[in-house]
């Protein structure tokens, strides 16, 4: 169990590395935008200042305990009952530091978290355990995959379907709560084109951990085309065999869960298939997407994520093959 664990990590996380070239250890300490800069820049001081309060505590404190130590034969210390001058100095520094953070904190929720009118570029919905992405400008409808456009900020609304979800890609901006009943709006934004990786951030069940993000950032005439493209239907099938997957996909209930129309159209209890096989990866990023992985998802959900919402169907090797020709139809 635990090599697969490790082969799942390596196939997703391996992927990250051959997109982002230099950039293996991507994330907190590398922002690529404003939004995500002014937090590490408040993170590092925070924890700077926190670095130099423990240093002196623990530095004090073995000083004292070494310096100041009971000998053989010394008498009982005099008490000592106040120290004005000490006590002052103790209240006003920690205020200070207190109070300079504070104002740093506003300045960092101003720069994270502007004003976020006007119409949303995303439509993000937490599922247990997957992201559903709708593109309103042409109502694509991709999941746990978010292709952005670099160089600008992007309005992202957050819903949930079911439980509260938490959405963070720490490099490109501020963690939001996915609250069902309501619709959260912030900014992300990726000022360099790469791969971001992202978790859910907010226990919600079985599969929490695997409620990966993969945020795209793409120049925006490339995002144009990749937006374009992932509008469209399910191809064709185009051999005899994909013809049969379509049919059992049909038949067999998938249809009543998971959309293979490019657009905004429910069922949305599963991820929107239509184009599925432009995705790097399956379950929520448990595994790659290849069509052997398919396979083995399609034939027995639960062994690769369990807890999946995915029911095991009970398919033969025959209709999985089929399924997966017809979902998995690359050109
Ligand atoms: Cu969704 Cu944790």
């Amino acid at each position: 169990m635990l090599a697969e664990e490790t082969s799942k990590d390596t196939l997703c996380y391996g992927g990250l590395r051959q997109l982002v070239p230099g950039r293996p250890e991507a994330g907190v300490f590398e922002p690529v935008s404003p939004l995500a800069r002014s937090i590490t820049d408040l993170f590092v001081v925070v924890m700077t200042l926190g670095a130099l309060v423990l240093a002196g505590v623990t530095g004090t404190v073995v000083f004292f305990g070494i310096r100041y130590r009971a000998r053989p034969g010394d008498d009982e210390p005099a008490p000592i009952y106040g120290n004005r001058r000490l006590e002052i100095a103790w209240f006003v520094i920690p205020a200070v530091i207190v109070a300079g953070l504070l104002g740093l904190s506003i300045v960092t929720a101003r720069a994270a978290d502007p004003p976020t009118t006007g119409t949303p570029d995303l439509v993000i919905i937490g599922h247990q355990w997957w992201w559903e992405v709708v593109y309103p400008q042409n109502g694509a409808v991709s999941a746990n995959e978010i292709h952005i456009p670099t160089g600008r900020p992007i309005l992202v609304q957050l819903e949930s379907i079911d439980v509260i979800h938490d959405f963070w890609v720490p490099q490109l901006g501020r963690k939001m709560d996915a609250i069902p009943g309501v619709a959260n709006r912030f900014w992300i934004q990726a000022d360099l084109p790469g791969v971001y990786l992202g978790a859910c951030a907010e226990y919600c069940g079985t599969q929490h951990a695997w409620m990966r993000i993969r945020v795209v950032a793409q120049p925006p005439a490339e995002f144009e085309a990749w937006l374009q493209q992932e509008a469209r239907p399910i191809a064709p099938p185009a051999t005899a065999l994909a013809r049969q997957g379509q049919a059992l996909f049909e038949s067999k209930t998938c249809a009543n869960c998971h959309a293979i129309d490019g657009r905004a159209q429910r069922p949305n209890v599963g991820p929107n298939l239509a184009q599925l096989a432009r995705r790097e990866t399956i379950g929520g990023g448990v595994i790659a997407n290849t069509p052997e992985n398919l396979a083995r998802w399609l034939a027995n959900p639960g062994s690769i994520k369990p807890g999946s919402l995915m029911p095991d169907l009970n398919l033969t090797q025959q209709e999985v093959a089929a399924l997966v020709a017809f979902l998995d139809g690359r050109p």
